[in-house]
């Protein structure tokens, strides 16, 4: 079977570096790629027709979209009514990662447990609103907003701001729409299970750390690094997600009438009354994916391929029981504004280290050198008997490669080792 891979970043290289592994793979093509994915296809375009095309035309008998983008874009209803397989949730589905406002309703119709939270359309309303329930308080813009849509503020003049900048046009169109939300405590975790619309299979735990600074200070990131199983997820936890989250998820997707066939991620805030959703996304999470699949013994691309077919239940996925932790290494001000281009050294030495190094923001120059061309730029993963040694064989490995104002977390997988 010939797979394609929709995406370029850290996420879709660690899916092709699995998928690559299956017997039942032959050909990987990824669109567009990068130049980390060894023995992969570079597919150049990104518009839907144009896959649908090569799709056909190469005999891809599975497409995986890795971003929220194309989603929320349609790819998966123009892959399926072409009879062609296709992992992701169909158009309407993936509103719930575009649209927060459409997804708090349907968490609230079918009883999944969130923040309490308005929705509004209109600057003064909300900003009652905030003064009525008083900080710490979060303030959302609607659509996507590339993960900056978000302000847990802590004051009144914060939450006030947030909500003005949003109805301003900070975000644009997802601003017009804003969401203020209740501030949960707690710590938080990444859920993630895939999804045939009838059943649901839930993939190992896991965290990220969101913040650009050691301690989880500073401003809000993709994610600087994540760790596989997250401690904080016990089996008795498990069971409350399983039956008041998972379980509601896939009734409520099939009540709505939702082609939900892919992997949805629950964004969850473990409070001292249960675990609460943060946020929906329709995909895998990046830089979770990375940390994730290092601990799948199972073939993935049998997996995606039942939950695409509506046959989730004839799979076992199998995991190590051994952690496994991605480091992201990112470039100088990001996330603010950073240089590209700047040469990447010391690759194969982290790689013989043991260490797998994902690429997400990288690019070959015209010499032919690797080189940066992103803010999150590799992601150093490393799986190892206990969490320690995980996160020791990750760091030695990023101690190896080099380039100009290279800035990676110290703290990675921190709050695991505290549990
Ligand atoms: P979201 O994009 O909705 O996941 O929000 C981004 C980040 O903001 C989350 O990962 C949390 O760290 C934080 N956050 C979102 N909603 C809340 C909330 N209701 N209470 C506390 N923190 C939140
Ligand atoms: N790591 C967070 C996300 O993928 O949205």
């Amino acid at each position: 079977m010939n797979v394609l891979v929709i995406g370029g970043g850290g996420r879709e290289h660690a899916l092709v570096w699995k998928l690559s592994q299956s017997p039942l793979v032959e050909t990987v093509y990824c669109a567009p790629g990068n130049p980390g994915m060894v023995g992969v296809e570079a597919v150049a375009s990104t518009d839907i027709e144009t896959l649908c095309a090569f799709a056909t035309d190469h005999r891809v008998g599975l497409t995986m979209v890795g971003p929220e983008a194309p989603l929320c874009a349609g790819i998966v209803d123009a892959f399926r009514s072409r009879g062609l397989r296709i992992f992701g949730p169909d158009r309407q589905a993936a509103q719930l990662e575009g649209s927060k406002a459409y997804a708090k309703a349907f968490m609230e119709k079918y009883g999944l447990p969130t923040a309490a939270s308005g929705v509004f359309h209109e600057a003064q309303p909300a900003l009652d609103y905030v003064r009525a329930q008083g900080a710490p308080i979060v303030v959302k813009a609607d659509g996507l907003a590339a993960g900056k849509g978000v302000v847990v503020a802590t004051t009144l003049a914060e939450a006030e701001a947030a909500v003005r900048a949003c109805f301003d046009g900070a975000f644009g169109d997802a601003g017009k729409t804003v969401l203020v939300e209740e501030c949960l405590i707690g710590e938080e975790a990444s859920i993630l299970a895939l999804t045939d619309g009838k059943t649901f299979a839930p993939l190992a735990s896991s965290q990220d750390h969101k913040r650009i600074g050691d301690g989880d200070t500073g401003p809000n990131t993709g994610g600087m690094g994540a760790y596989s199983p997250a401690p904080v997820v016990t089996e008795a936890l498990w069971e409350t997600i399983r039956r008041d989250i998972l379980a509601p998820f896939v009734e409520g997707c099939r009540r709505e009438g939702l082609d939900y066939r892919g992997v949805i991620y629950a964004g969850i805030m473990v409070t001292a009354q249960g675990p609460k959703l943060l946020e929906f996304n329709v995909r895998f999470g990046d830089p979770e994916t990375q940390a994730v699949l290092m601990r799948l013994d199972s073939d993935l691309a049998e997996a995606l391929v039942a939950t695409a077919d509506g046959q989730l239940d004839q799979v076992q996925l199998r995991w190590s029981p051994e952690p496994a932790v991605c480091v992201v290494m990112a470039a100088g001000g990001y996330p603010g504004a950073y240089a590209k281009g700047l040469e990447i050294t010391g690759l194969e030495a982290a790689a013989a280290s043991g260490a797998v190094v994902f690429h997400a923001g990288t690019a070959r120059n015209a010499a032919g050198r690797i080189v940066t061309h992103g803010g999150r730029v590799l992601g150093v993963t490393a799986r190892a008997p206990n969490l320690r040694a995980a996160v020791d064989k990750a760091y030695q490995a990023v101690g190896c490669i080099h380039w100009d104002g290279a800035y990676c977390r110290r703290d990675i997988a921190h709050r695991a080792l505290e549990h």
